[in-house]
């Protein structure tokens, strides 16, 4: 199977220029200009950008939080992502406590193989590490598992102490892998949780009041120098507020090799619009929570400074109303008290369109910001370069053809994600993939996923290349 696009403006985070792109079975075989050569498919890319798959570092398929499981699995979930542009996903298996984290990774390899339309990779969520479990971690680095997540909130179930986080980043470090870290402060939330209950305060406003910015910023500067003085680079997902952004910044002005992704929620929503305590506002509960208006922009200007390196979407999504496409009770768990709503929005559809719409078209930002944000800088990070993340000879042909031209309604009766509403209904995107092709596949002409469910593949990922 070979397929030639021609005329398009390729982008890369580095490069713009017009060429032609040879693809043969699953990899860019050649690069150039008017190329001629036969291929089985063709398509014109006049006028359009050609652009890197996009790589979603952080997703929650399948994911059982307690009293309710994600919404979308790896089949719904990654044709979802597909449909927006994005072509690799890195999920998290979750370590159960006391159980082994192998047993997590098994289980998310089940959940994702013969479903994944698109290809994946998985981080390990460590909520328990006695001593004999550290081999374990050397063990997953080398099967591919390149990167941990540990949490400082949600005592319940993935707190981990100060003391296991050093213990942990500095297996890490041994080994070449990459700490990821859920920053919040989960001591202080969880008496405000319960001092809020206790007061008869549940309605939804209150879970952003009992997660302030300053748990969050206390945290990711607790994190920050945990990880100094275990010498290993750290990675700050789903930074909500400037408090915690500037953290970032001030630890990297001072050369530390600190990272932090922020997320289209924390970008385009605002806590002012969800206060009026009704349930409406379970839609946007997520952890950390959506914050004032007032933060956005500083962090659209981080993402363009490079004091933030990644937009993820931290993709959890859970049914407001019971029932749809059979679904059970989600959201309405928590009718009577916040603290049981399931946390989590949806987005993996959309994050490429928001970021095109607020980066490129709003902001003006550079197609090449765009690339690197979107693919580039998750697969350098996470060890996917230059298989993924850009347009090169010997990368896999991972490859959307972006149409500006193309306008886009964002709408949830008619996304591909299954949950029975979107964060950000009727915003008009001006421009969305035209086709989007996996491994020299085309699984998307428009609006019509031509794929094959169970298509994508399990990526042993490498260490990251910007350590
Ligand atoms: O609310 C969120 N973010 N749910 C997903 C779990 C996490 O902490 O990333
Ligand atoms: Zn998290
Ligand atoms: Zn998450």
């Amino acid at each position: 199977m070979s397929l030639l696009i021609q005329n398009g403006r390729i982008i890369t985070a580095t490069d713009d220029f017009i060429a032609d792109i040879f693809v043969e079975r699953d990899k860019i075989k050649l690069i150039g200009a008017n190329l001629a050569i036969n291929a089985d498919a063709m398509i014109d890319a006049r006028d359009r950008y050609v652009i890197p798959g996009g790589v979603d570092a952080h997703t929650h398929m399948d994911l059982n939080v307690g009293a309710a499981t994600s919404s979308d699995d790896f089949e719904t979930g990654t044709i979802a992502a597909a449909h927006g542009g994005t072509t690799t996903i890195i999920d998290f298996p979750t370590q159960t406590r006391g159980k082994k984290m192998r047993a997590a990774l098994d289980a998310w390899m089940k959940k994702a193989e013969g479903k994944a339309a698109i290809d994946y990779a998985f981080h390990m969520i460590i909520s328990d590490l006695p001593d004999d479990f550290l081999p374990d971690m050397d063990a997953l680095v080398r099967e591919g598992i390149t990167s941990f997540k540990l949490f400082t909130a949600y005592p319940e179930r993935l707190m981990l102490d100060d003391a296991t986080i050093f213990k942990a980043m500095q297996r890490a470090g041994e080994n070449g892998a990459f700490i990821c870290m859920h920053a919040e402060n989960g001591s202080v939330i969880d008496y405000l949780i319960r001092k809020f209950i206790a007061e008869g305060k549940t309605t939804p406003n209150f879970h952003p009041l009992s997660r302030p910015h300053q748990v969050e910023a206390e945290a990711t500067h607790r994190v920050i120098a945990l990880a100094e003085m275990a010498r290993v680079p750290v990675y700050i997902v789903h930074v909500s507020s400037h408090f915690a952004m500037e953290e970032i910044r001030a630890a990297r002005e001072r050369g530390l090799p600190v990272y932090g992704e922020t997320c289209p929620q924390y970008l385009f929503l605002a806590q002012e619009d969800y206060a009026d305590g009704s349930f409406d506002g379970a839609k946007y509960i997520c952890s950390p929570p959506i914050r004032e208006r007032a933060n956005q922009e500083p962090l659209w200007r981080a993402l363009a400074a490079d004091d933030l390196q990644v937009v993820s979407t931290d993709h959890c999504p859970f049914c407001f109303k019971e029932g749809y496409r059979g679904l059970p009770k989600q959201k309405e768990l928590g009718k009577d008290n916040f603290a049981k709503i399931p946390n989590g929005v949806p987005g993996v559809e959309n994050r490429m369109h928001l970021l095109y719409q607020g980066g490129v078209v709003d902001r003006g930002w550079s197609m090449n910001r765009f690339v690197q944000l979107t693919s580039a800088a998750p697969a350098k990070l996470f060890g996917l370069y230059p298989r993924k993340g850009t347009i090169a000879v010997g990368s896999d042909a991972d490859i959307v053809i972006w149409d500006p031209r193309k306008k886009y309604t964002i709408r949830a009766a008619e996304h591909f994600m299954r949950v029975d509403y979107n964060p950000y209904e009727a915003m008009v995107i001006d421009g969305s993939p035209a086709y989007v092709i996996a491994r020299g596949r085309v699984i998307f002409e428009g609006d019509k996923f031509v794929g094959k469910v169970g298509a994508g593949e399990f990526l042993r990922r490498g260490k990251s290349s910007l350590i």
